[in-house]
């Protein structure tokens, strides 16, 4: 039993597949969306101990031919000089312009794959095979792609729709503790910002989700891939409903890059990031109480260890933020759950206090 979420990005639409243990049927997709003979799989080291061999044997059977490609895992690879060498991979194995990428893993090689098959020989199709929660629930769809500079994240990149994402909810099932939380702080987003019975959901079934039951997880990534699907499908490039992802991101980015990248994750700044701007939100009586309390609540049961952090530095990260539109700070807050509203002037004494209250700072 699968979910087929169709994406409708205009002469780019595609289908977003869901299932448990589906590893085996993709093939059968591959032929249905016209993908040729010659596959390069993308992947890093960590996922090809487990799901390499079922994908790569299934593909095989199929009359495939794979060139696998397996990177050390890590955000440190996602770079030009791995697209390089990647690249280098795929023409010495001759694979043309009728061959297609396949990126299996998390982010890391969704947005390094995706950007590797935007521009060899002028772009190829991709295929996402997410195998963590947050490639699944978000990395994964939208079509944005890239690598990281060493002057900052994701600093060169691209749009390029997937042909088909393959979302095999089984995978899930290896992923570290902390790497579920990553995902999950995206989910908790997504309800947040429209989806109330998902955020419901969530109240009564968080213990389902850190159990990993099978039921539990497709009901996540199926709910909140539609989300992501609904608003990209609305604003590809990002000019208009597509800001309503930052939600969290303004205070949670600013986070990540002061605790010093990898100290915290990205979806455990992104929880941190909404704790804080709820409370913003409250404060300027955009939120009732009691909302702000429901979502304080659920984000609380999601165990986040945040280091002691400089609130000057912070607050310097959140003024240089890119998203930022001449020069001012643009929050997503909460209007009550399931809304989220655009704001652009809140007090910078007020924002100062909501950090205070929710991580330990100094300075
Ligand atoms: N393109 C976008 O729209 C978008 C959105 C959000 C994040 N991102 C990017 O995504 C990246 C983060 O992605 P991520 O959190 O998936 O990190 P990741 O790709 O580094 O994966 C995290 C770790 O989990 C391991 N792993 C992956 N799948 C596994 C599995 N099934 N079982 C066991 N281990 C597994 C990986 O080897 C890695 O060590 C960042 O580079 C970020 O910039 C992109
Ligand atoms: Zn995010």
């Amino acid at each position: 039993m699968t979910k087929t979420i169709r994406v409708g990005v205009p002469g780019a639409s595609h289908d977003v597949v869901i299932g448990y243990d589906i590893l085996q049927y993709l093939p059968r997709a591959l032929r249905r969306v016209g993908v040729g003979p010659t596959i390069g799989v993308v992947t890093d080291s960590t996922v090809a101990r487990t799901w390499l061999g079922p994908l790569r044997r299934a593909l095989e059977a199929s009359g495939h031919s794979v060139i696998p490609v397996v990177l050390r895992p890590g955000e440190r690879r996602k770079t030009l000089q791995t697209v390089g060498s990647v690249c280098g991979r795929l023409l010495r194995a001759g694979v043309g312009r009728d061959g297609c990428i396949l990126a299996l893993g998390g982010g890391v090689i969704g947005d390094l794959a995706g950007f590797v098959a935007a521009t060899y020989q002028r772009g190829i199709p991709v295929v996402q095979v997410p195998t963590t929660l947050l490639a699944q629930v978000d990395s994964a769809l939208g079509g944005k792609v890239g690598v990281n500079h060493a002057l900052g994240k994701n600093m060169i990149g691209a749009f390029h729709q997937p042909t088909l994402v393959w979302s095999d909810t089984a995978c899930l099932r290896t992923l570290p503790r902390r790497e579920l939380i990553g995902g999950l702080g995206e989910v908790v987003k997504y309800g947040i910002i429209s989806d109330r019975r998902l955020f419901e959901w969530l109240e009564s079934n968080l213990d389902r989700v850190f159990a990993l039951s099978a039921a539990g997880l497709r009901f996540v990534v199926e709910r909140s891939a539609s989300i992501k699907a609904r608003v990209v499908a609305a604003d590809e490039r990002e000019h208009g409903l597509r800001v309503i992802l930052n939600h969290g991101h303004t205070v949670g980015h600013a986070l990540e890059a002061a605790a010093g990248y990898g100290r915290l994750r990205h979806g455990e700044a992104v929880l941190l990031g909404m704790r804080i701007e709820a409370q913003i939100a409250a404060w300027m009586g955009l939120l009732s109480e009691e909302h702000r309390r429901r979502i304080v609540g659920l984000i609380d049961r999601v165990p986040v260890a945040a280091p002691r952090l400089s609130l000057a530095r912070v607050l310097g990260h959140m003024g240089r933020d890119k998203k930022n539109r001449r020069g001012v700070m643009r929050f997503v807050l909460a209007t009550a759950i399931g809304r989220v509203q655009v704001v652009e002037r809140v007090d910078p004494a007020l924002i100062a206090d909501a950090i205070r209250a929710s991580v330990r700072t100094r300075g």
